[in-house]
């Protein structure tokens, strides 16, 4: 269906680019190999080489491209010929700490549009049974019903954390938070309304996030301006720019090896100061310091094998912590015939959550308008979006345009194309980002970051989850490979940092320790954390 991608598909099947290295004999041995060329392995790569001159490094990717998460695809209209990319992974520049993101955006001239979640029109459906019946939209006084008492919850929440925090009170779920403040909803619109609010963001309901962890930290940053990435060479456009400054415009520096699938990761001879060795589909690699750039559902998953297998503190915190599913649906169509607002939500009155939240990416400022191409994008999270992954397309398209038939009658036409992302049956994946669930410590965290080996040779784990302050964003992959490379130069000049994982959480590492993090307050300005020596 999606023609332009031929060429993609074809070239994903080219492996193994048996590329001379200038470094060494075989171009298998280097200082350091990075695992993944995501946005924090490309970071990680960057900050070696220009602010570390590190340069005796490999970078391993299983695709044929780099970006990672930052991923775009093409619509594709068979009736005009039009096509046209979208984001299937990041598509804001959002969250605490995006600042760099933001710099970043400028130097390369990225097209954004600013995001207005007020600009949103609520509609009353009446579900799967309305078998050709339509609810209606809402107006103005009906929707001030319904919003009233989670805006008060939203208000105060970051009081609340801090009030919490303050007195060494444990976390909550998010669930209990809202409900020890009087939030409980009930109708549809009430459901809506807290799923665009909550789901939204961390694609987890709010029975599992964690409160002081994940929501009130957002809280604090709810006022700020989100920017919607609407740039056709794409989010992932900033990295790989960077990452031609290192590798060259066409990236053919033998130091990068792409379609290139690690299958064992062998860090037995780590702990007495040997060589980790990287077994992939294109052969073997090894180097004193190795760097996981996997996402937490890859770990999770084990779908990379670890040679002797990983600690069991390892994995406490590697399966402790969340790897969410969150699903932008995208339909392509010839002519528009929705209306300029910026949302329309579709409160479902049986299912939470079921085609909720429809964004108009014709939006002014947002792609141009009056043309053949015109998206309307809804986002599915969690088990509803699991459940999606596992529907053909035709499936997915038949819900989806039965819910806007209902909201915008039966006679609009068919999609053109439709894109759906299947980011937790890849295996390159395994979910869409991290979330930090309620139960997971302070430690569990750390751990999760922790380095294994010994000596003068790591293997470090890095990554979006890795970050405290920026988990779940483009930021935190972005930061976190500038901390590893920060941590791997110390170590080449000889001040290897002592490792020291938590190797067994007591009941008592609850107390104090796991509500010690920076407040909604602190995390507000600039979100990198000074990670400082890792244990
Ligand atoms: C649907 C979706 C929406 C999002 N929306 C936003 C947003 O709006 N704003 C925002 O800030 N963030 C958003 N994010 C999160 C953001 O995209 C990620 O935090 C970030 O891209 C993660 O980068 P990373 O380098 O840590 O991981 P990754 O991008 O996962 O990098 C890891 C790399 O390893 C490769 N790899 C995996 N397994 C192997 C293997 N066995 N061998 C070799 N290579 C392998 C992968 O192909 C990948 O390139 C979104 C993510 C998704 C999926
Ligand atoms: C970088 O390292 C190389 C040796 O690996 C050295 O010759 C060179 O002078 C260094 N450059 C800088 C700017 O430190
Ligand atoms: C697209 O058009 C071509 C002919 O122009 C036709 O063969 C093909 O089946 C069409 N594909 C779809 C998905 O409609
Ligand atoms: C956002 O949308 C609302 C509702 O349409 C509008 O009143 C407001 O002015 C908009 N804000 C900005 C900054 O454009
Ligand atoms: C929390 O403690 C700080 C420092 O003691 C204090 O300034 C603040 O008012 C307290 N906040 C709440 C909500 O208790
Ligand atoms: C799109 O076309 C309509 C009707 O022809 C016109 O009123 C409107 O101003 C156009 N919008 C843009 C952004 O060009």
């Amino acid at each position: 269906m999606r023609g332009p991608l031929l060429l993609g598909a074809l070239a994903s099947l080219a492996s193994c680019t048996a590329l001379p290295s200038p470094r060494n004999s075989d171009g298998t041995h280097a200082q350091v190999i990075i695992l993944g060329g995501g946005i924090a392995g490309i970071s990680l790569a960057r900050s070696l080489i220009t602010e570390h001159n590190i340069t005796d490094i490999l970078l391993v990717e299983a695709r044929d491209e780099l970006g990672g998460r930052a991923h775009t695809e093409t619509l594709y209209s068979n009736a005009t010929g039009q096509s046209v990319t979208v984001e299937k992974g990041c598509n804001w520049i959002q969250g605490p700490g995006k600042e760099p993101i933001l710099e970043l955006a400028k130097k390369w001239g990225l097209k954004t549009a600013p995001q207005n979640y007020s600009d949103v029109s609520w509609f009353q459906g009446l579900g799967i049974e309305a078998d050709g019946a339509r609810g209606h939209f809402l107006d103005d006084a009906e929707q001030e019903e319904f919003m009233a008492g989670y805006d008060n919850f939203l208000e105060n929440a970051p009081g609340y954390s801090t009030w919490r925090q303050n007195n060494s009170l444990v976390d909550l779920s998010v669930r209990v938070a809202t409900s020890i403040m009087d939030w409980i909803p009930v109708n549809p619109l009430q459901l809506a309304y807290e799923y665009w609010n909550i789901d939204y963001t961390f694609a987890q309901p709010p029975e599992i996030s964690s409160f002081e962890n994940a929501f009130a930290q957002e809280a604090g940053i709810a006022e700020e301006q989100d920017d919607f990435v609407v740039d056709q060479r794409g989010y992932k456009y900033l990295f790989v720019q960077e990452a031609r400054e290192l590798f060259g415009q066409e990236l053919d520096d033998p130091r990068l090896r792409l379609s290139t699938t690690v299958k064992t990761i062998d860090w037995s001879a780590a702990e007495s100061g040997g060589d980790i060795v990287v077994h992939t589909d294109c052969g073997s690699f090894s180097a004193p310091h190795v760097v996981s750039t996997f996402s937490v559902g890859v770990l999770q998953h084990q779908d990379v094998h670890f040679t002797p297998r990983l600690p069991d503190w390892k994995k406490e915190a590697i399966f402790t912590f969340g790897m969410a599913t969150y699903q932008k649906i995208f339909l392509l169509f010839d002519e528009m015939f929705w209306g300029d607002e910026q949302y329309v939500v579709y409160a479902d009155p049986d299912q939470r959550g079921r085609y909720a939240v429809w964004q108009n990416i014709n939006a002014p400022g947002f792609f141009p308008q009056n043309t053949t191409n015109n998206i309307i994008m809804v986002t599915a999270t969690d088990t509803f979006a699991r459940r999606n992954e596992e529907l053909s397309d035709d499936e997915i398209q038949g819900e989806a345009f039965a819910v806007l038939q209902e909201m915008y009658g039966a006679d609009i036409p068919q999609p053109a194309d439709i894109l759906v992302p299947r980011w937790t049956l890849d295996p390159l994946y395994r979910g869409s980002y991290s979330n930090w669930p309620l139960g997971a410590l302070d430690q569990h965290h750390a751990n999760l970051g922790q380095p294994l080996g010994g000596g003068s040779s790591w293997l470090h784990f890095t990554g979006e989850a890795m970050s405290a302050d920026s988990f779940g964003y483009v930021q935190g992959a972005w930061d976190e490979g500038i901390n590893t490379a920060g941590v791997i130069a110390e170590c080449l000049s000889g001040k290897c940092p002592a490792a020291e994982a938590f190797e067994a959480l007591t009941t008592c590492a609850q107390t104090g320790t796991a509500l010690a993090r920076r407040g909604p307050a602190t995390r507000r300005g600039h979100g990198r954390r000074a990670r400082g020596v890792r244990r």
